[in-house]
């Protein structure tokens, strides 16, 4: 798309956000794009709207703008879970291309930048109650009831034993291994109806190939679309 479109498009995308998603931004608290932000919204919309059973869930929360977005179309029957280590990134894995490994060696480095200047979000102390205090100041105070953070590495907070159904959950945790592994820990739990969306399906290829990897053995599942991020629909009849 040549420049002056692209710039147009993304001024629009911007302007037509919802309140809650223009405040994430001007905070610096995602970075997730306006239009990435708008897609997920409308995906919430779309399972709301259908009225799908279960929970909502975020794997991937880090300063919480994308998840703030999320909790805050939560209605009473629904509990948001955002699960995030709340400290520094573990490692991509050997399935992940150049670009995940150069991403992790100049956060390790301890020289990557953070959103509009601030400090990058890993470096900080006690990141869960900055988390935590920027629920609340949202008006969703994680009370462990409609918010709730599990904090930890993934491998031991997406419990596989867990068998509460899911409308939504969003996957923004780009890597391999990580993508694969909340599959397959989600997959089993989606209700007919329920969406996921993939943050990094078209930014990182070891997503992209966990993903279609998912895909090619569930039949009860289809793309509802595939950009900004992807996402997978199960279908309302299974
Ligand atoms: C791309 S960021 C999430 C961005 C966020 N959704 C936003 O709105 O900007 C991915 C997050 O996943 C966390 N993470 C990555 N691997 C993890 C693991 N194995 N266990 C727990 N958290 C992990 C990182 O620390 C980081 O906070």
């Amino acid at each position: 798309m040549p420049q002056i479109l692209e710039t147009l498009s993304r001024r629009l995308d911007s302007a037509l956000l919802p309140p809650r998603a223009r405040e994430v931004r001007r905070r610096h608290l995602t970075y997730l794009t306006p239009r990435k932000l708008r897609a997920l919204d409308a995906t919430l919309r779309h399972v709301c709207r259908a009225g799908v059973a279960g929970d909502f869930l975020e794997v991937g929360v880090a300063l919480g703008g994308s998840a703030i977005v999320i909790a805050s179309r939560t209605e009473d029957r629904h509990t948001f879970h955002g699960y995030d280590v709340f400290d520094m990134i573990p490692p991509p894995g050997p399935e992940d291309g150049p670009r995940a490994h150069r991403r992790y060696a100049e956060i390790r480095s301890g020289r990557s930048g953070g959103l509009g200047g601030d400090p990058y979000y890993g470096y900080v102390d006690d990141l869960y109650g900055r988390v935590c205090r920027t629920f609340s100041d949202f008006g969703l105070p994680v009370d462990g009831r409609r918010v709730i953070l599990h904090r930890g590495p993934f491998e031991e907070t997406l419990k596989a034993d867990d068998r509460r159904s899911v409308a939504f959950a969003h996957i923004d945790c780009g890597w391999h291994g990580l993508v694969s592994l909340c599959l397959r820990a989600i997959g089993p739990r989606l209700s007919p109806g329920a969406c996921v969306v993939l943050d990094d399906y078209n930014d990182y290829g070891g997503c992209r190939k966990a993903v279609d990897a998912f895909l090619a053995e569930r039949d009860d599942l289809r793309f509802l679309c595939r950009a900004p991020s992807a996402v997978l629909e199960r279908r309302a009849d299974a």
